[in-house]
């Protein structure tokens, strides 16, 4: 192992941040928006997420950086881009924090499935400071050689390319996709393959872990959505096993800007799932409505409430899948 010195260090650092830590901060978060499932208040359900996670990160002995949050510093009130959290500035160790108090905000809204509250922590400058801009995202779940998907192939291509490892004939794939307008040709492309669409209305995270799930059926992850999530979900694949290449995706100048402002020079580069998320990191979610990943927080006739998490980290491999019952 020509880098132990260096992972023995990352090790450490997220040891003392108490792995089973982080779900206590995606808990809360997730019970803060419960209480606006189905209340048609996007902006109140993300506000309740936000708060309730800026406070639960004060428990956490780290000293913690957002470094993808909920905006830039005059965009956001809390968990902004560089805000420092965590109860032990100065003291604690250093970690940075990928968040998403409430990834899914319209299907919490609406009582829709897969809203999550989602965090991926690791070392300092281990996860990409992406830009708030789109990332076109393909991603396949363990046990296919590597190479078998790439963002330099068409979608047919990548279809029978994992169809081919899969042992399967390209109409067997099931591949999952964002339900938006710039998806057409992309849903088109799969409808004349014959492949099975499973067309998600929001929550690419989850749609993308769920290749990593065969309960799901799901093999391909395929299209654009929030490089903020694209980021989160490489964190979950690294723990978990699978592949990933995301690229930065600008619409106008203004975007090409903030990648600038982030340090990003190359912007048509296509990031392997190392390039997202590397070194040991974290990856915490809870459910806020049930999903593919994870059951939503219930509560119960009795006033308990119950939510369900999953907690991961890359250098060991585990995951954890945690039930907490809450009295108040
Ligand atoms: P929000 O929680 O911010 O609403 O994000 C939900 C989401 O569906 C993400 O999962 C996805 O990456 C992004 O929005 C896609 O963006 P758009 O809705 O603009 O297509």
């Amino acid at each position: 192992m020509g880098n132990s010195k260096k992972s023995e260090a990352d090790s450490n650092v997220l040891d003392r941040v108490l792995v089973l830590e982080m779900v206590r901060v995606t808990e809360a978060a997730a019970i803060a928006a419960s209480n606006l499932v189905g209340r048609g208040d996007e902006k109140a359900a993300d506000a309740a997420a936000v708060e309730a996670m800026r406070k639960a990160f004060d428990e956490l002995y780290i000293d913690g950086t957002v470094v993808i949050g909920e905006g830039e510093r005059d965009e956001a009130p809390m968990l902004y881009i560089g805000e420092k959290v965590g109860g032990a500035p100065g003291k604690g160790p250093k970690i940075d924090i990928a968040l998403d108090p409430l990834e899914g905000t319209t299907i919490t809204a609406k009582a829709g499935p897969n809203a999550l509250a989602v965090l991926a922590a690791a070392e300092g400058g281990c996860l990409l400071n992406a830009p708030d801009v789109y990332m076109d995202k393909l991603a396949v779940g363990p046990g296919y050689p590597a190479g078998v998907i790439s963002l330099e192939k068409t979608p047919t291509e990548n279809v029978a390319s994992v169809a081919k490892a899969k042992g399967v004939k390209p109409n067997e794939i099931i591949v999952c996709v964002l339900d938006r307008p710039r998806h057409a040709d992309l849903i088109a492309e799969l409808r004349a393959i014959g492949c099975g669409i499973q067309l998600i209305p929001d929550g690419d995270v989850a749609g993308v872990i769920a290749v990593t799930n065969p309960e799901t059926t799901i093999d391909v992850y395929m299209g654009s959505g929030g490089a903020p999530e694209g980021v989160l979900a490489a964190a979950a694949l690294r723990c978990v096993g699978g592949q990933f290449q995301g690229r930065l995706l600008f619409r106008n100048d203004d975007e090409r800007a903030r990648a600038r402002k982030w340090g990003i020079e190359d912007l048509n580069k296509i990031y392997e799932l190392e390039e997202l998320a590397k070194g040991d990191c974290i990856f915490a979610a809870t459910g806020v409505t049930d999903g593919s990943l994870l059951h939503g927080v219930k509560r119960l006739r009795d006033g308990r409430m119950t939510t369900e998490s999953v907690v991961m980290r890359a250098s060991t491999g585990t995951v954890r899948w945690v039930k907490g019952e809450h009295r108040k």
